[in-house]
């Protein structure tokens, strides 16, 4: 028997609308609207005009012949979106990616964490021991990361006054993130002391390309569309190019984090396998997901223009001042820096997609309509159509400040960026981020550390494969405090 995501009996049970083309030809045609002929948001919004729903039949990239089933029931709102949440209806098995799943070489030859469904024990083992980690760490996470950021608001600095009179906001931040990471796991070693040097970042981000690749467009002249398409759509990227710099990645982690990776052996976990697992978490997820989240932050705080920042500088110096400090106290005060923070991630996630099978078949509701899913069948949730749906905030596609603020937290459990509702905690039973608090923390800390140092700032920005590429181009030293 079917069971129902939610209590909408009354809604009219549909046949869920769209199509997926011929075989082979059906996903290329589709994935060449997504990426270069219509764009992701548009590839949505058009279908779902055209058939008049919300939850629709579509194929979703890469396609022929990196997955061999690119067809997808898509979830384009905020009522079916969280089905993908419900792990007793859906399964997560191998799913992170999409329809396809890179290689296990590149972790290890293991299937780590994130690939894993809940019904595998060693989902919970693993995910237990992250939650772990990041609880015997807590009290390091504010000064580590005042620590780390402080060196990239020096190095902005120090490039804007050479010169170019510009500075690279992604670099500095990603390697903050990438810092802070590693200091974490690995007793607050600096990398730049180990073997890694200063080449952390790039070599994940070459590991992370190579898997992720055929996710992506660069963006290039309307010519060079259909090659980049073969290129990076047709197979894989091969392990083999990334393999020494992953080598020397894992070794460092395997040298320095000691005492978590004893943690990891005394719960059963076998060493090799605990360290591959630590460094997809620090890299793929961590790394991974902060480096294209603090862009995302400075991106709509910049596009809000000076009263924002005003009115953030203020609050910040204000509680700063009466708390006597920078504290999780203090941060907590901070009603428009929430509120500031989890806007930017309701309007831009930073995982956009989210997938999932179906368990068994389930009914599924829209706003208007119920529709059956089968045993097996591939979800997919296109999370910015549910985190901007018009029939739960106004104004989705405007960036309010303060939608969040008093009445307004109401409002938060239609938050999704961490695979769950932000009012609902990560645990070995579901697939929620584990770094969900973590990762709210870091962002309210990056603007408690901005606006402490400046009034306002200049940037420009543009979208490059999935992110926003920022530039500072002025930063106005903080005129109190
Ligand atoms: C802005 C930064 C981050 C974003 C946007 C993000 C987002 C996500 C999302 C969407 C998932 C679920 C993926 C899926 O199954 O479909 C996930 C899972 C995960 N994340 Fe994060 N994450 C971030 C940072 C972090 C950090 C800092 C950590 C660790 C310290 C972390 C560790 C993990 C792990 C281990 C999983 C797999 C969970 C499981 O299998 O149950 N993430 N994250």
């Amino acid at each position: 028997m079917a069971s129902s995501s939610s209590d909408k009996p009354q809604l009219p049970l549909k046949p869920i609308p769209g199509s997926y083309g011929l075989p082979f030809f059906g996903p290329i045609s589709d994935r060449h609207d997504y990426f270069y002929h219509q764009g992701q948001d548009k590839f949505f919004a058009t279908r779902i005009k055209q058939h008049n729903s919300t939850v629709i039949r579509t194929n979703m990239p890469p396609g022929p012949f990196i997955s061999s089933n690119s067809k997808v029931i898509a979830l384009l709102d905020a009522s079916s979106f969280p089905i993908l949440f419900d792990n007793s209806k859906v399964q997560k098995l191998n799913v992170l990616d999409g329809t396809f799943m890179p290689s296990t070489s590149f972790t290890g030859g293991h299937r780590v964490c994130a690939y894993l469904d809940t019904t595998e024990p060693n989902h919970a083992t693993l995910k237990n021991f992250f939650i772990n980690i990041l609880i015997s760490k807590k009290d390091t996470f504010v000064p580590l990361f005042r620590n780390t950021v402080s060196e990239s608001f020096l190095e902005i600095e120090d490039q804007l006054s050479g010169k170019s009179r510009t500075a690279n906001f992604n670099a500095a931040f990603g390697t903050a993130a990438f810092n802070f990471m590693f200091r974490l796991l690995c007793e607050n070693k600096d990398p730049a002391e180990t073997k890694l040097g200063s080449d952390g970042p790039g070599l994940f981000d070459k590991w992370l390309l190579f898997q992720l690749a055929s996710l992506a467009t660069l963006g290039l002249p309307k010519i060079f569309n259909y090659i980049e398409d073969f290129v990076i759509r047709t197979v894989p990227f091969p392990f083999w190019f990334t393999k020494s710099g992953y080598k020397r990645l894992y070794e460092a982690f395997s040298k320095e984090a000691v005492t978590v990776l004893d943690e990891a052996e005394k719960v059963g976990l076998e060493r090799s396998e605990a360290c591959h697992n630590l460094v997809f978490m620090a890299g793929f997820n961590a790394y991974g997901g902060l480096k294209n989240q603090f862009p995302v932050v400075i991106k709509w705080v910049g596009l809000a223009g000076e009263t924002l920042h005003k009115e953030l500088a203020d609050e910040i110096r204000t509680v700063v001042k009466e708390e006597g400090g920078v504290t999780l106290n203090a941060l907590e005060k901070m009603t428009v820096v929430k509120s500031v923070i989890y806007e930017a991630m309701r309007i831009e996630p930073a995982v956009p997609y989210q997938y999932a099978k179906a368990r068994e078949d389930l009914v599924v509701h829209s706003h208007d309509a119920a529709f059956e899913i089968k045993k097996g069948e591939m979800i997919f949730g296109y999370q910015p159509f549910a985190t901007k749906d018009p029939k739960i905030f106004e104004d989705p596609e405007v960036f309010v400040a303060r939608r969040f603020v008093g009445e307004g937290e109401k409002l938060l459990k239609y938050v999704l960026w961490s695979n769950g509702r932000e009012t609902e905690e990560p645990s070995p039973n579901n697939k929620q981020c584990p770094g969900k608090n973590l990762v709210v923390l870091l962002c309210r800390l990056f603007l408690v550390e901005f606006f402490l140092r400046y009034d306002t700032f200049e940037f420009e920005y543009k979208t490059v494969v999935l992110s926003p590429a920022v530039t500072i181009k002025s930063l106005t030293k903080a005129s109190t405090f």
